[in-house]
């Protein structure tokens, strides 16, 4: 496996943001053993500080990893930096509002990244995270494989779970992922789920776990759509697996794996469409996405990709400036 990082050269994750999301992907992030040194950025100085306390004192119990409050200057020699800040809605604020806020924000840390001629891999996860992507690469003038979204990567991981419930198979054995927008207009690529090398449309038949397996899709695609709405309503936000999940796109860039992760990333005639942000399957290595993996879609699929797509493109046109 090529590994990017070479022996006497550190691995270094910067992450922005040390709120639910930056916190408990630093915390898992520490405990995978990837990183060699993690810096954590936040514009509120005592809860950065309040955090990397309470994680340090873990060492004992990590892999060795240095873990600081960080700065600016730590982008100059970050592999990847993981920005999960952004602002929450407050009430009577508008989406627009929030996402012409959370585009300043965006534009505010890409501006300090460049500053520092940044080597790094960016990996946006504030959402609107397909708009904000977009907004980062645009901003910065950057390639499009150097700044990707976390996009679907988590979507398809409950996906992937949901199936593996349903069908009563080991989730590591159900490959699965969710397309499009990260939000309310993604889609389930049936026409890409296989468990056991069968397609679902032979394995269902063999599995035989349900009497109406067409009515437990759309039941399952559902579920998959509104897992945040419930998560946030019960507990105020989502953290341990979109953590968890970070984690999975850091290995692959760390480690030069090339992976096949539904990140999202700027369409350049791929599947039909251009000039928008949005998941499909790409193969994410140490320069971030080396290859965007164009599959055959159904026609009802294709149709649920443009129409994320239109979406995507009619809210960025809602935004002041890029
Ligand atoms: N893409 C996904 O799959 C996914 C999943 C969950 C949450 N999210 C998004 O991640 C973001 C963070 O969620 P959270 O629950 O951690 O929110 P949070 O409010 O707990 O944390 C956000 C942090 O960002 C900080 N911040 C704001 N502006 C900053 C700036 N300019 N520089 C540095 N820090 C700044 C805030 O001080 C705060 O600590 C939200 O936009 C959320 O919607 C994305």
């Amino acid at each position: 496996m090529k590994e990017k990082i070479q022996p006497g050269n550190k691995r270094k994750v910067v992450i922005v943001g040390a709120g639910a999301v930056g916190s408990t992907h630093c915390y898992a992030l520490a405990q995978s053993g990837l990183a060699d040194e993690i810096s954590i950025i936040d514009r509120n100085e005592d809860l950065v500080r309040g955090q990397v306390m309470d994680l340090v004192h873990g060492q004992p119990f990590f892999p060795t990893v240095s873990i600081k409050v960080g700065s600016p200057a730590d982008y100059a020699d970050a592999s990847v930096i993981v920005i999960t800040a952004g602002a929450a809605q407050k009430p009577g604020e508008t989406r627009l509002q929030l996402l012409q806020k959370n585009a300043a924000i965006i534009k505010s840390i890409m501006g300090d990244i460049m500053g520092q001629n940044s080597p790094g891999v960016v990996i946006i996860v504030s959402n609107p995270v397909d708009i904000l992507t977009y907004v980062a690469l645009k901003y910065s003038g950057w390639e499009r494989e150097r700044i990707i979204g976390s996009g679907t990567v988590l979507d398809s991981a409950r996906f992937r779970h949901l199936l593996s419930t349903h069908c009563g198979v080991d989730v590591h054995n159900v490959h699965a992922y969710i397309l499009g927008e990260h939000g309310d207009s993604e889609f389930a690529a049936w026409s890409m789920t296989h468990i056991a090398g069968m397609p679902m449309e032979k394995y269902c038949p063999v599995c035989q776990g349900c009497s109406d397996w067409q009515a437990e899709r759309v039941q399952i695609e559902r579920s998959v759509r509104d897992s945040a709405y419930h998560i946030i309503g019960y507990k105020g936000a989502t953290c341990f697996a979109v953590g968890l999940a970070l984690v999975r796109i850091v290995e692959a860039i760390l480690r030069g794996q090339n992976s096949v992760l539904t990140v999202s990333t700027l369409l350049n005639g791929e599947y039909g469409l251009s000039d928008v942000c949005l998941s499909v399957p790409c193969i994410v290595s140490d320069m971030g996405v080396r290859k965007i993996i164009e599959n055959e879609l159904t026609e009802r699929e294709s149709a649920s990709l443009s129409a994320s797509a239109s979406i995507l493109k009619n809210t960025v046109k809602e935004l002041d400036s890029l």
